[in-house]
């Protein structure tokens, strides 16, 4: 950390008179000589000048001073190139005088901080920061309880046993203590904050832990607070009184929490506030514009709610980071206009929805702005061409229109630009990038806009772009100009490009290419076909949803995600791709690929967590797979010809959540001991030839506790099903109430491409039809149990899943009665008993079903009167056909005995708000309308649109006004 101003004022503080007299007298030569000796030692460039007059007076040297007596009392060689080791005989500890010892910014790399230097009794400043000391930090430096500075940081230190406590213990004249970057792995002791000297305290990234003693704040002289990048420490801010000097704090990346008190407005002297990365909740206090000298202010990626309040007052602000907040949607925005020194602004993902852009306009000191992920209107203003010191901009994902410039010329600095996902629409060319010269990020995917190539250019015109997105664009062809790029990640899915992938596209980027993505085009192929893909450092190859053809191109060994999905690609899945050490996607799914898997997919050494292999022609047995245990989360490998059993080598995949075998023709019973998996949370068996009975789900427990979707429907399973089958399923049993997210995998890799979400997909049978679900939130539930022969009761046991939102029970043998508890699974919405053997009357209790939009009891051995009201009345007459003995509405047939069934209560409003957190409306909009993978394309299951949207908004009347909120982040991954 930049630790500066404060050691250089002590210097001078503690040494200026020494320096004022000391050419007048005498030195020391028996320290002189100690101080050559030193020198030999340290190789120092700027020292060995001094060779040749090694007799002469060493107090007239650089940096070093002597006293009255002529003794060295100062020596600072920081910043000297110094390198070599200083060990125990070092002869700088016969220096014993000295006060102030500072070596910092050099490189003693290996060396470690000999014991000796607690023999330098003297010591009042000690810096030894970015100088590549290593090990551990001696005991005895402890004792040198003179000390006013003490600056260890930015080596790769340690303090343990004894600890931090230990060493600070007697050194209550301290005033400066800097140890980040040191291991301290501890705790910050109590007693500090009874240092009443203390003015600085630097300890960042010194992986601190437990509470921060909140007096500390309060210590009558401190200046300097900074304690970044510890995430183990907690803590929480307290009052803050008026009398206090605080100028720097910083509490980055730490885990405090709380809210930021009003009082905060009392630090009048603040100038650097740094909270983004905490977890700091509620509203930033109205009187934080009251620190007027601030010219640093950070709350980005916190939890911080309600509305932003103007900081027009803050003019001396040069860097405004407010952003990935859950602030209320806000329009009142104009404030920034008053900002005119700011250089940085970051304001991500914070639910603006005003036409931003405009107040912008003056501030032309900015170079860095980032407003992605709002709701900001309004165009590109040509005022904005003041903004010439520009170097990076991201507008993306908001609701920005209009045409794009045709120049960029005045942004001379331009290195990154993005505004993809916005509603932007004309044409935009090339020629607008000409003399652009540092831009290497150009990201216009998403919009409306018409991307223009000419061939009319000159290299020394052109920028040297890296990174390209043209994404929805309408090419029809890969762009000339990429000749002259040496391309790091290009996507351009979703355009009209046909025909082979030109082999100029890899002659320059063969080394430099990291990611390409052409999805959705219509590309058959690679230039002559290679079968090994040319780029050496391929991380990144998307290529679904095209017609590809032949057989699997092999990538690099560096691959980490590889789809090629929805192709026409053939033959087997050569054993090249076990090789793949890094590979944590591979998806091949809707292709025509065959044969039988490869042995060596069963041992992978790769971080494998995702494996799609469905819609191909694969047969044979199933593969061994998590022989070596397994990050697997996910395993399609549904409609395909496999058969056999289903391998018991999936006990080993631990952390699976996703397991689909359906549509194939596996021959087995039930594969109890997938119920051991602690994470399995879908599992489709369905159309396979699964038989036997399921009892055994009752005798052994726990099992299936994470499983929220089962769909066993379509083979031969028969028996009962015992009472006690479902006792364990406890996530189906809840009511969801956490929070939101789609089920998926997570694929990482911060510094390359960030982190794409894969979700799971699926078909299911809801509501009578079949369809795709390419997202599933993590509050859907269902069972289908369709088109067996199970027979006897339905089981007692399901009156417990609560959480059930779709039953599908039809084409078995269940006899005996709809029995009533069925009325207390209150977040049903499909139910399906049809084509059974059931009787007697349909239960009243089945009213209580208040989400019930779809309901199948035909052709089972009903009668009486049909439940009358609420949902029953949206029904229709095929939900009840084939029961001779049924009567009442919708049914022609009226009830000869007009009894009239007792009525039920309606149900209260009160009841439904609690089955639904209010936000949950909030989250589907977001979700209908952020596209947020950047492989899969999005589509939302309509059963999810129909529960929260329209429908579900009439029937319980809680139409809200909160349409927005963001989509929580995801915090340091
Ligand atoms: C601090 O001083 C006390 C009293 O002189 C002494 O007992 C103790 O050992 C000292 N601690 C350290 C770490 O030197
Ligand atoms: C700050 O506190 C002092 C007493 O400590 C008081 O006299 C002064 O009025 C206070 N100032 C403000 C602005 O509150
Ligand atoms: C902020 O400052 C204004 C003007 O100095 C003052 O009236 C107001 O009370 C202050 N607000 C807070 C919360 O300190």
């Amino acid at each position: 950390m930049a630790s500066f101003v404060f050691q250089t004022l002590s210097l001078v503080y503690l040494l200026v008179i020494p320096i004022c007299t000391s050419s007048l007298l005498s030195h020391d030569e028996e320290e002189c000589f100690a101080l050559f000796q030193f020198k030999q030692t340290v190789l120092h460039q700027k020292l060995d000048s001094w060779s040749n007059t090694s007799d002469s007076d060493c107090c007239l040297f650089d940096g070093v001073v002597c006293s009255n007596t002529g003794h060295v009392i100062g020596l600072d060689w920081s910043g000297s190139s110094l390198s070599g080791i200083i060990n125990s005989s070092s002869t700088l500890f016969k220096l014993v005088h000295l006060q102030v010892l500072n070596l910092s910014m050099n490189n003693f790399v290996e060396s470690q901080i000999p014991h000796e230097i607690a023999g330098l009794r003297q010591l009042r400043s000690l810096d030894l920061s970015n100088s590549g000391f290593t090990g551990q930090i001696p005991n005895e430096i402890s004792r040198l309880i003179q000390l006013s500075l003490l600056d260890l940081s930015g080596n790769p230190l340690r303090l343990q046993n004894p600890g931090l406590e230990y060493l600070l213990e007697n050194m209550t004249r301290l005033q400066h203590l800097h140890l980040s970057e040191v291991d301290l792995s501890s705790s910050v002791p109590n007693f500090l904050a009874n240092f009443s000297s203390l003015k600085s305290i630097e300890l960042g990234a010194c992986q601190l832990q437990d509470e921060f003693p909140s007096a500390i704040f309060q210590l009558p002289k401190l200046i300097h607070l900074n304690i970044e990048n510890n995430p183990d420490l907690t803590g929480s801010l307290p009052l803050f009184h008026n009398n206090t000097l605080l100028e720097h704090l910083s509490l980055a990346l730490t885990s405090f929490t709380g809210t930021v008190p009003k009082s905060i407005s009392n630090l009048n002297h603040l100038t650097y506030l740094d909270l983004q990365m905490c977890y700091f909740s509620g509203p930033i206090p109205g009187s934080l514009p009251n620190l007027t000298e601030l010219t640093h202010l950070s709350l980005s990626k916190n939890e911080f709610t309600g509305v932003v309040p103007s900081m027009a007052s803050l003019s001396k602000l040069t860097f405004l980071a407010l952003g990935q907040n859950n602030f209320k949607k806000r329009c009142a925005y104009g404030w920034i206009s008053k900002l005119t020194k700011l250089d940085v602004l970051r304001l991500s993902s914070m639910n603006i929805q005003d036409e931003i852009l405009p107040y912008l306009a003056n501030l032309t000191k900015l170079t860095f702005v980032s407003l992605d992920r709002n709701l900001i209107f309004g165009r590109i203003p040509s005022s904005f061409m003041n903004l010439t010191q520009l170097t990076s901009l991201d507008v993306s994902e908001n609701h920005l229109r209009g045409q794009i410039s045709s120049t960029f010329l005045n942004f001379e600095s331009l290195w990154y630009l993005n505004l993809a996902n916005n509603n932007f629409s004309g044409t935009v060319g090339l020629g607008s990038f000409f003399g652009v010269n540092e831009l290497e990020y150009l990201i216009l995917d998403g919009n409306r806009l018409s991307f223009v190539t000419t061939n009319n250019y000159t290299n020394d015109t052109l920028p040297k772009l890296k990174n390209l997105g043209l994404s929805s664009c309408n090419l029809k062809e890969f762009p000339a100009f990429l000749r002259e790029m040496k391309m790091e990640t290009l996507s351009l899915d979703d355009n009209e490009i046909e025909g082979v992938v030109p082999n100029w596209l890899w002659n320059n980027s063969q080394e430099t290419l990291q990611m390409i993505s052409l999805q959705s085009n219509s590309i058959t192929g690679f230039y002559q076909h290679p079968q090994f893909l040319p780029w050496i450092r391929l991380e990144v190859f998307a290529m679904s949803n095209n017609q590809l053809q032949g057989r699997l191109p092999i990538p690099p060994e560096t691959i980490v995600i590889y789809d090629v999905s929805k192709n026409n690609l053939t033959g087997e899945i050569p054993p090249f791709i076990c090789e793949m050490r890094s590979l944590q996607v591979l998806d091949l799914s809707s292709n025509k690929m065959s044969g039988t898997l490869p042995l060596c997919l069963g041992s992978l050494n790769s971080p494998l967590s995702v494996l799609y292999l469905k819609q191909n022609n694969f047969q044979g047995p199933m593969m061994n797979i998590c022989t070596y245990g397994s990050l697997l989360k996910t395993i399609d490998l549904s409609e395909n010809h496999f058969s056999g059993r289903v391998s018991k080598s999936l006990g080993n995949c631990s952390n699976l959540e996703f397991l689909s075998l359906a549509d194939n023709s596996f021959e087995d019973v039930f594969p109890l001991w997938l119920g051991t998996l602690p994470k399995l949370q879908v599992l489709l068996l369905r159309s396979n030839k699964f038989y036997g009975s399921i009892q055994g789900l009752s005798t052994i427990s726990p099992r299936f506790q994470k499983l929220r979707i089962i769909d066993i429907s379509n083979n031969y399973f028969s028996g009962q099903l015992p009472d006690k089958s479902f006792q364990t399923w406890n996530a189906m049993k809840s009511v969801f109430l956490g929070s939101f997210s789609v089920l998926g995998s997570q694929v990482n890799d911060l510094e390359r491409f960030g982190s794409i979400e894969f979700p799971y997909s699926m078909k299911l049978t809801n509501k009578g039809v079949k369809q795709e679900y390419l997202k599933i939130l993590n509050i859907f539930t269902a069972m289908d149990f369709s088109c067996n022969n199970f027979e006897g009761q339905i089981p007692q046991s399901l009156q417990d899943l609560h959480g059930l939102e779709s039953l599908n029970l039809s084409n078995n043998g269940f006899t005996s009665h709809i029995l009533p508890y069925l009325g207390n699974l209150k977040n049903l919405e499909s139910l399906d008993l049809s084509q059974n053997e059931l009787s007697g009357q349909i239960p009243q209790q089945l009213l209580q079903l208040g989400f019930l939009a779809f309901l199948n009891v035909s052709y089972n051995h009903l009668d009486g009167r049909i439940p009358q009201g609420k949902q029953f009345n949206t029904f229709e007459n095929n939900s009840y056909l084939g029961n001779p003995g049924l009567c009442g509405k919708p049914l022609s047939k009226e009830c000869e005995n007009s009894r009239v069934p007792t009525v039920l209560p309606p149900t209260s409003r009160n009841e439904y708000e609690s089955l639904l957190p209010g936000d949950i409306i909030d989250w589907m909009v977001i979700l209908l309308g952020v596209g947020s993978g950047l492989i899969i394309g999005i589509v939302i299951g309509n059963l999810l649109y129909a529960r929260y949207g329209d429908w579900f908004l009439e029937r319980v009347g809680m139409r809200k006004n909160r349409w927005v909120r963001p989509l929580r982040n995801t915090r340091r991954n």
